[in-house]
């Protein structure tokens, strides 16, 4: 088969070669690049080794996650969470919270990123800085809870650019903490860049694992206006290659080829 239409190529390409009034053939190299797509732009920065990627299966027109304790789950508006994962090793760290110590839901994070919160809220303190943690693990509900309190107040629309739908936060991986200062009146908001404490953690996160997840000028990428406060426990490698690349978690999966 193969033989056969290699053949009527040749001979086509010859009969085309011998009339006199046509074009001449093009150089058979010429042709192969121009028969050739451009070539897809190679993203700028190192390929990644990983196997940390999501395991998906389509449910009712959303990704769900299929392993959704993966230490660098990548949690957003395009894949999702199944809505009754709580994580299995919930613990509440040693560190000052906002709301003092009342013993809540909000208070958790798994365990392995529970303990890099320590050790990054006592290297804070260790340079004079005093953090405090004011939001970690939520259950699917409360998030939706907290969606329907925001579309009240602003917008359905308007309450998305800074509030996940349930099941797509991250918060409900047990992974992120929101952080915040004394300074900053515990708040939540873009002010906290401006802090001392917002200036450490943003230079400093990553050697504790976190990074910062949703940064300024990256609001496209990430569906989510810019939020100082909000960090996201993946472990210190990944989280140095996204530190010094600039990168979002989005960005950090474009680059990465399966490890062998
Ligand atoms: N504020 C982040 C996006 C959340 O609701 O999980
Ligand atoms: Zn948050």
């Amino acid at each position: 088969m193969k033989k056969t239409a290699l053949t009527l190529l040749t001979a086509a390409v010859f009969l085309g070669g011998c009339a006199p009034d046509e074009e001449k053939p093009v150089p058979e190299k010429k042709q192969e690049a121009a028969n050739k797509k451009p070539a897809a732009k190679k993203e700028a920065g190192p390929v990644i080794e990983t196997s940390y990627f999501n395991q998906l299966k389509e449910v009712d027109d959303l990704q769900v996650i299929q392993n959704p304790e993966n230490p660098m789950v990548l949690v957003n508006k395009e894949f999702s969470l199944p809505s009754d994962y709580t994580p299995p090793d919930l613990v509440r760290p040693a560190v000052q919270f906002s709301f003092g110590n009342q013993d809540i839901e909000k208070s958790y994070m798994r365990k392995e990123a529970a303990s890099a919160l320590e050790k990054m809220f006592a290297a804070a303190e260790a340079d004079g800085l005093y953090l405090f943690a004011v939001s970690g693990y939520r259950s699917y509900n409360r998030q939706e809870e907290i969606l329907a309190a925001g579309a009240a107040a602003s917008g359905k629309e308007e309450a998305l650019k800074s509030i996940a739908p349930p099941g797509m936060s991250e918060h409900q991986s047990g992974l992120a903490m929101d952080i915040s200062s004394e300074n900053n009146g515990f708040e939540l908001n873009e002010a906290f860049e401006s802090t001392e404490e917002g200036k450490w953690l943003k230079e400093h996160a990553y050697e504790y694992g976190f990074i910062l997840r949703y940064p300024k000028g990256k609001e496209h990428i990430t569906q989510y206006i810019y939020e100082p406060w909000h960090f996201r426990y993946i472990g210190t490698e990944a989280a140095k290659i996204i530190h010094e690349q600039n990168w979002t978690l989005e960005e950090y999966f474009k680059h990465v080829k399966p490890a062998e």
